[in-house]
């Protein structure tokens, strides 16, 4: 009986083991900690996370707020992904210097490159204080509910007890059912040491990315400076590099299929207990909105950079980001369609519904499910304008967007005074060097053309200004770009100086301005209100909705939306079937590389130098039976935000660096499927190979701890 029982346990741990999560490392001790060592893990849940001594956690800081690292040496060696570090190498860059194109290595701590505005976050120490931001909001209504939070939020953020250089972040968890402080460390002289050429870092584009089999060496590194203690400095020739509290060492030994796998990082935003309704609305209005027009950008983008190579520097990395979701929402449909997650949700409902008549819980949950249809229909054409509205006029259209920030500064002037305006004025014209070294006009021009079009053909027509409906787009592109002074950093600076009044008068002259304004003033009054009304009352109902299955439903694995902080995901290094009698294995090789290598082509061309360590398999101590290794795959439930994360092994070590999702699985951050959904990781043995043999950075090398875990 005792021995049915433990196999049944076993039964049901291992067909769990694949299920994803992202969990929280401080809690990982039990449920969690049980599942790692059955699938191979051999340390224990306080190697991962501590407070009293040093742990993993210590090794791997949020990169600028957008993505992943982690620290490989005692001298604060800081490894993430070349997508990562894409804005800096950029910004070093220069048709001369193209550091994009050919790579940067820094041979000695001196030639590395101070960034601004670049800043990585420690975690100190994670508590709970639920109670305490619940604190008398218990009575109120929604609205004054959530205002009161935020005012505890606010106060306690001051008042918990944290060192002068440390920072208090609270975060909301399970849709506020839950919140967690975060004491943390932001350290602000990071800089570049080290960037392979885009045709390593970046090696396939955009053609490749999201998809399996994959071969990038998607890396970058920097160094972490801190002042004489220790501590958090700005920017001085005087700091001296980080010494980390833990660093990860590396491991020689690689990976195979079914090897234990976890992976560390600030994941970004999921949403993975939505109804059924709303997996509908984002498959039959959201996704399809966005996508069409971004297709209609990257299309003119794409044009010009094929045909200017100063176009190209200026463009890469805005293209780049507009490119990665555009591609990823198309995923995302067609694999939301493939896994019916919208039936799959129904019958879970249905489920709900059960359980919730059996714990006679109807008075409590029993209308939750049609509430959320009712409002997901009201919310329908509102979500669609601002879909619009967002990805038209302040995402992809680089004067629409600039412009609508002379539009808050209006508004700054009618809600808030003449010394703010001034104040927000200079503000802006001290950023608008950035925003215009990298504007084109022309090419601005024609994504304008394309975008206005869409916007006065499928803008819910209730929503559009008079102005837009059956426009000549290309008349009015060539009015706008034409005659306004928005188009120049120049024309801004006139058009901003002068005391209030004066700006003020120019701006509304200016033809950019005045179409921005109709745009905005109609979305601020008629969209945006009703917007936030109905999505108030649809997070409220999340809310319940979430306490509802963590009450109901106890021995389910429920795990926090990701809300970027820190979580740890594990699985197993994995193929998969994508299709009918197809199978991908979990390892992609250096073979690969020259197999998809086309000369001269801006995706897929291979440095000459590699060609030739691939000739002579120059590979040093980090191939595999004559072979190098560069990608693989395992069941790791990531998202947007775990770029640069270390892949970690069974004992700790570094063992890959995750950058990337398949094609199929690119659903997970609504629906997560086991059998399909897989994270993609730079094997670190890549990583060396590339710094040693490829760049000769031996000085880089010789700072790690390198391992042989499996040979012990
Ligand atoms: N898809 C990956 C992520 O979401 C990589 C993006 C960078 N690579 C690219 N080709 N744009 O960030
Ligand atoms: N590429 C993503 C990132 O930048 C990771 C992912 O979405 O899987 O964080």
């Amino acid at each position: 009986m005792r021995f049915l029982r433990l196999l049944f346990l076993l039964f049901v741990i291992q067909t769990q083991a694949q299920q994803g999560g992202m969990w929280l490392p401080n809690l990982l001790s039990g449920m969690n900690e049980k599942e790692m060592k059955s699938l191979g893990m051999k340390m224990s849940a306080s190697d991962i996370y501590d407070v009293n001594k040093s742990s993993l956690k210590d090794a791997v800081p949020h990169f600028n707020g957008g993505c992943t690292s982690e620290v490989i040496s005692p001298k604060g060696l800081l490894l993430t992904n070349h997508h990562c570090g894409y804005g800096q190498i950029q910004d070093h860059s220069t048709v001369e210097h193209d550091y994009l194109t050919n790579g940067f290595w820094a041979y000695k701590m001196e030639d590395e490159l101070p960034n601004k505005d670049l800043v990585v976050t420690f975690i100190v120490r994670i508590e709970d204080v639920t109670t305490k931001v619940l604190d008398g909001t218990q009575s109120l209504a929604e609205a004054d509910k959530q205002k009161k939070i935020q005012d505890n939020i606010q106060s306690l953020s001051t008042s918990l007890p944290k060192e002068s250089w440390q920072e208090n972040r609270i975060r909301t968890f399970y849709e506020g059912n839950q919140y967690l402080l975060f004491v943390t460390e932001t350290y602000k002289d990071v800089r570049l040491v080290g960037a392979p050429p885009s045709s390593i870092g970046k090696f396939g584009s955009d053609t490749d990315n999201w998809v399996w089999p994959r071969h990038t060496g998607d890396f970058s590194l920097f160094r972490i400076y801190a002042d004489k203690n220790n501590r958090p400095a700005e920017y001085s020739k005087d700091n001296v590099p980080y010494t980390p509290k833990h660093f990860l060492p590396v491991s020689l030994d690689g990976v195979k299929e079914n090897d234990f796998t976890m992976v560390f990082g600030y994941p970004g935003r999921t949403t993975e207990y939505l109804p059924a309704v709303a997996v509908e609305q984002i498959l039959n209005d959201i996704n399809p909105a966005r996508i069409a027009v971004r297709d209609a950008a990257l299309k003119v983008e794409d044009g010009f950079m094929r045909k200017d190579p100063a176009i190209k520097i200026q463009y890469a990395s805005k293209y780049a980001s507009i490119a990665n979701y555009w591609k990823k929402w198309i995923g995302e449909s067609q694999g939301l369609k493939k896994s019916n997650a919208v039936s799959v949700k129904k019958k879970q409902e249905a489920d709900f519904t059960n359980r919730v008549n059996k714990a006679g819980k109807q008075a409590e949950y029993g209308t939750l499910l049609a509430d959320f249809d009712k409002y997901y229909k009201e919310i329908a054409p509102y979500a669609l304008g601002r879909e619009y509205f967002l990805e038209i006029a302040l995402r992809n259209t680089e004067l629409l967007s600039v412009t609508y920030k002379m539009y808050q500064l209006e508004q700054i002037y009618n809600n808030k005074g003449e010394q703010s305006f001034n104040d927000r004025r200079k503000n802006l014209v001290d950023g608008l060097g950035d925003f215009y070294k990298d504007f084109n006009k022309t090419v601005d021009e024609k994504v304008f053309e394309q975008l206005i079009a869409i916007y006065s053909k499928n803008y819910p027509a209730q929503f559009l200004p008079s102005g837009l409906s059956n426009i000549d787009a290309a008349k009015l592109s060539a009015d706008v770009y034409g005659q306004s002074k928005m188009t120049s950093l120049d024309g801004v600076r006139q058009l901003l100086s002068g005391d209030a009044q004066t700006t003020l008068a120019n701006l509304n002259n200016d033809p950019a301005f005045k179409l921005v304004k109709e745009m905005a003033d109609k979305y601020t009054k008629e969209i945006a209100p009703k917007y936030d009304e109905l999505n108030l009352k649809i997070t409220a109902l999340q809310r319940s909705y979430m306490k509802a299955q963590l009450e109901l439903n106890k021995d389910a694995r429920i795990f926090p939306d990701a809300n970027g902080t820190l979580r740890v995901t594990y699985g197993k290094v994995k193929g998969y079937e994508p299709k009918d009698a197809t199978i991908y294995t979990p390892i992609s090789y250096l073979d690969g590389v020259l197999e998809k290598y086309i000369p001269g082509d801006y995706e897929f061309d291979v440095p000459s130098k590699l060609i030739e360590l691939h000739n002579k398999k120059d590979y040093g101590p980090y191939a595999e039976n004559g072979k190098m290794p560069v990608c693989f795959i395992g069941t790791n439930h990531t998202t947007g935000g775990n770029s640069g994360s270390p892949a970690i092994d069974a004992r700790g070590n570094l063992i890959g660096l995750n950058f990337d999702r398949v094609w199929e699985g690119t659903m997970s951050d609504v629906y997560y499927d086991p059998a399909i959904c897989r994270n993609i990781m730079v094997d670190i043995r890549y990583v060396l190979f590339i710094i040693d043999k490829y760049a000769g950075a031996k000085n880089l090398i010789s700072e790690l701890k390198l391992v042989h875990p499996k040979k012990k």
